[in-house]
């Protein structure tokens, strides 16, 4: 952050400020008229600037233009992927009327227990309400899944699977998943592949072709774009069946009029984080490096969760459970100073839940409860992690009373 009274924004995970370059170009946009779909002057100039969008963001993902199916955001493609993609290679009936089990359709969908919630509770209404199967891999105390893991699962029974679906990135721990070996543990056994890379593509080189996926997920404003666009990258040959019905827009995979200028926007943000990757990721993992320094001086009991600072870790992820706490409470107290952060966890209906990544990674009730989730970005500072190494201690002693006392 950039003045001394503005707040310390440590939630990059969330939202993450739009770019300046994005700004301009969404509001030089937005004064513009017309309907991509149009066939008129003012429809063919907004086509035109959504086609030219759709090329730098397939150039930035490694992908070929046609490849890019525009949707409202990270929660829509990760539908589309899955449910979609279940839809496609969900094989019934013939199996049913030849006296065969109903478990021998092809129904079951694959997936890790550290989803973020637009996979997860996909997969778990699926399970629910459309015959499919679920499959959970369960990670490593790191977080990590390891490709062995997939392909025992998967060799049970390969021609009951419709479609793997693990993520890059996780958006708690900041886990990066080996995404290339398992795409193809998939594809030794003929099984599309989809990955979730909407962290991952605003801190680490995405590259769709490289990666071997058959379906990839990204969103604006995780990378200095507008909320509410993004894409699922498909391969030539996956064809979903769509959630969304309507005006054949995006080759009938999604229907709905496109929005020309957050389209423009989410491309040049792209871009631009592309193009300051480089430096961005030094500067941003130092800092992040620095913040847990100074976290665990200030509180040498918290635990760092999720794998080491390196490779397998997002630069500007630090997520710790502090012993004693409970991360809510902690989370208000900081914020009281000026400090935002995250628990990372869902609160459904005013609820805060434990955090269902920390479980699946083996920490019992207490430690997924006392966490917090600190991630930097492009805007950060030293004078971030400076204001949060000055304020931490008093913070958890509090929190720590706090829950004494209950
Ligand atoms: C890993 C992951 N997937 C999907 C989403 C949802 O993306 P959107 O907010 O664009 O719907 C998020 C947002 O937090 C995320 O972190």
């Amino acid at each position: 952050m950039s003045s001394d009274s503005s707040p310390v924004y440590l939630d990059h995970a969330a939202t993450t400020p739009m770019r300046p370059e994005a700004i301009a170009a969404m509001t030089e946009e937005l004064g513009q008229l017309g309907n991509p779909s149009s066939l008129h002057a003012a429809g063919r100039r907004a086509r035109r600037v959504v086609e030219e969008s759709r090329e730098q963001l397939a150039e930035v993902f490694g992908a070929r233009p046609s490849e890019i199916v525009f949707t409202s955001g990270g929660t829509e493609a990760d539908n589309l992927a899955v449910k979609g993609m279940y839809w496609a290679r969900r094989e019934h009936g013939a199996r049913r009327e030849h006296g065969a089990r109903r478990s021998d359709a092809r129904r079951r969908v694959v997936t890790t227990s550290v989803e973020h919630h637009a996979i997860l509770d996909s997969v778990r209404w699926l399970a629910e309400a459309q015959e499919a199967e679920a499959v959970w891999l369960d990670p490593g105390a790191d977080g990590l899944v390891q490709p062995d893991a997939l392909r025992a699962v998967i060799a049970q029974a390969p021609e009951q699977v419709t479609v793997v679906s693990v993520m890059w990135a996780n958006n708690e721990v900041g886990a990066v998943q080996p995404v290339s070996e398992l795409a193809a543990v998939a594809h030794e056994y003929g099984v599309p592949f989809h990955t979730d890379a909407v962290q991952a593509a605003a801190q680490l080189p995405v590259d769709f072709a490289a990666s071997g996926a058959d379906a990839l997920t990204v969103t604006g404003h995780k990378l200095g774009g507008p909320v509410g666009v993004g894409a699922l990258i498909l391969a030539r040959g996956a064809a979903p069946v769509p959630v969304l019905h309507g005006g054949g827009q995006e080759r009938d995979i999604r229907s709905g009029t496109l929005d020309t200028p957050a389209i423009r926007a989410f491309a040049v943000a792209a871009e631009a984080c592309a193009r300051k990757r480089a430096d961005e990721t030094e500067r941003v993992t130092s800092l992040r490096d620095d913040l847990i320094r100074q976290v665990l001086a200030a509180v040498p009991d918290a635990v760092l969760n999720g794998p080491p600072p390196g490779p397998a870790r997002l630069p500007g992820n630090a997520h710790f459970s502090f012993p004693g706490c409970e991360g809510d409470a902690l989370l208000m107290l900081l914020d009281a100073n000026g400090i935002a952060c995250s628990t990372g966890s869902a609160c459904t209906a005013g609820v805060a839940e434990p955090s269902h990544v920390l479980l699946a990674m083996g920490a019992d009730d207490a430690r997924a409860r006392g966490s917090l989730r600190f991630s930097l970005g492009h805007t950060s500072t030293s004078r971030d992690v400076d204001a949060l190494g000055l304020v931490l201690r008093d913070a958890v002693d509090r929190a720590r009373r706090a829950a004494a006392a209950r």
